[in-house]
């Protein structure tokens, strides 16, 4: 890839709060962090942590694939489960760039476009040494369980640590966006959303298309209880998925317009701690996505007799009194979210129902951050 002039990194970054830990510059990141970040630069080596997130308002659909900017806002929560960690190493004599996933060199389509990353990490640094990247993921890859999220979180983290990258989270947000577009939202902890910016195009769209932090109620209390029903790859990537999608539902454009106004409806419910807006409109929004795929043609479907046995969990819990909703992304696993001193009673109903799933409890998690050691 050449030198491109549509990226732009250096922007003044967001104030980091607790748990966004991705900042490396001085006041915008974590105490310690700005000498770390200066001294993997120097070393020219990095490794990373970061975390998958669930969106409650989805991502669906790009209107520029190359620059990875989506056709809606949407907005997620980082877990405290599934995490990556990734170790960047500059190795100056090497032929090419060597990319192990879980310790064994990566298969295509993923080996490409970890180094078309690396590309653009090197065009905006100038500096051309191939790497060796060896990232291990927590979470089955590829099973719409957000790995791809984590994933590039963490490699956007470590790589520009180790190519010594001037940026502060809200440019590593549009760097990692760039590797997978759910990964800009792993950048933060908690709730973010991911700005469109479907005003503007080019440039000026790049630069203004990224995820932030966004306020929540410190009341809201809320876990996921993710519902693995199938942790084998799936048979469409989201990648092409979503392509189709765009390119013939005639379901799209409507659930884009009614998306836009969930994410205002979302934010409220957010900032008002109020549980079951939250759950209500996000079931509804990833139902229309789902919707939208299953218009497409020829049709895209996820859901597996067993995810629909989950849903149904979901129903029965509601009419006995227990606030439970449910969101599903590119693949068959449901995550039921629910307040967080009920997230037993969710976990326990579902097991029982839906006998050869794996379930687990997940809890808002923290933003991405270079994690200790040094990646040598
Ligand atoms: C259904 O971020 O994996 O999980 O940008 O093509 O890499 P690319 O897509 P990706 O898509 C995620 C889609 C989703 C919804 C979401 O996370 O918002």
């Amino acid at each position: 890839m050449t030198a491109d002039h549509h990226t732009t990194v250096d922007h003044p970054a967001v104030t980091a709060g607790p748990g966004t830990a991705a900042a490396p510059a001085g006041a915008e990141g974590e105490l310690g962090q700005g000498r770390a970040w200066a001294q993997a630069g120097r070393l020219g080596r990095a490794a990373a942590v970061a975390h998958p997130n669930i969106a409650l308002i989805k991502y669906w659909g790009k209107r520029d694939e190359d620059l990875v900017l989506p056709a809606a806002d949407s907005l997620s929560l980082t877990l405290d489960v599934f995490a990556t960690t990734t170790r960047v190493r500059l190795a100056p004599g090497a032929a090419g760039d060597r990319v192990l996933l879980n310790g064994a060199p990566a298969a295509e389509p993923a080996r490409a476009r970890v180094v078309a990353f690396l590309d653009l990490v090197r065009s905006l640094t100038g500096r051309q040494a191939p790497a060796v990247v060896d990232s291990r993921n927590t979470v089955p890859t590829g099973a719409g369980l957000a790995s791809s999220a984590s994933g590039f979180a963490a490699l956007a983290v470590a790589a520009a640590a180790a190519y010594g990258l001037s940026t502060g989270a809200r440019g590593l947000s549009r760097l990692a966006r760039r590797g997978s577009g759910s990964a800009c939202r792993s950048l933060f902890g908690g709730f973010a959303q991911w700005h469109a910016a479907a005003h503007t195009s080019g440039a000026a769209a790049d630069l203004a298309s990224y995820a932030e932090p966004v306020p929540v109620a410190a009341a809201l209390d809320v876990a996921l209880v993710i519902v693995v029903v199938d942790a084998g790859p799936k048979a469409v990537s989201s990648r092409a998925a979503m392509r189709r999608t765009v390119a013939t539902s005639p379901l799209y454009r409507p659930w884009v317009d009614s998306s836009g106004q969930d994410l205002r409806q979302m934010r409220a419910a957010l900032a008002g701690g109020d549980l079951a807006a939250v759950g209500e409109i996000a079931e509804r929004n990833a139902l229309g996505m789902h919707a939208t795929m299953l218009a497409a043609r020829p049709a895209v479907r996820y859901l597996a007799p067993a995810s629909l046995t989950a849903l149904d969990v979901v129903l029965r819990l509601r009419r006995d009194g227990v606030a439970a909703y449910a969101t599903m992304d590119a693949g068959p696993n449901v995550k039921v979210l629910c307040a967080g001193h009920q997230a037993h009673l969710v976990e326990a109903a579902v097991r029982q129902a839906v006998p050869g799933a794996s379930v687990l409890v997940a809890r808002p998690g923290p933003g991405a951050r270079l994690a200790r050691g040094d990646g040598g």
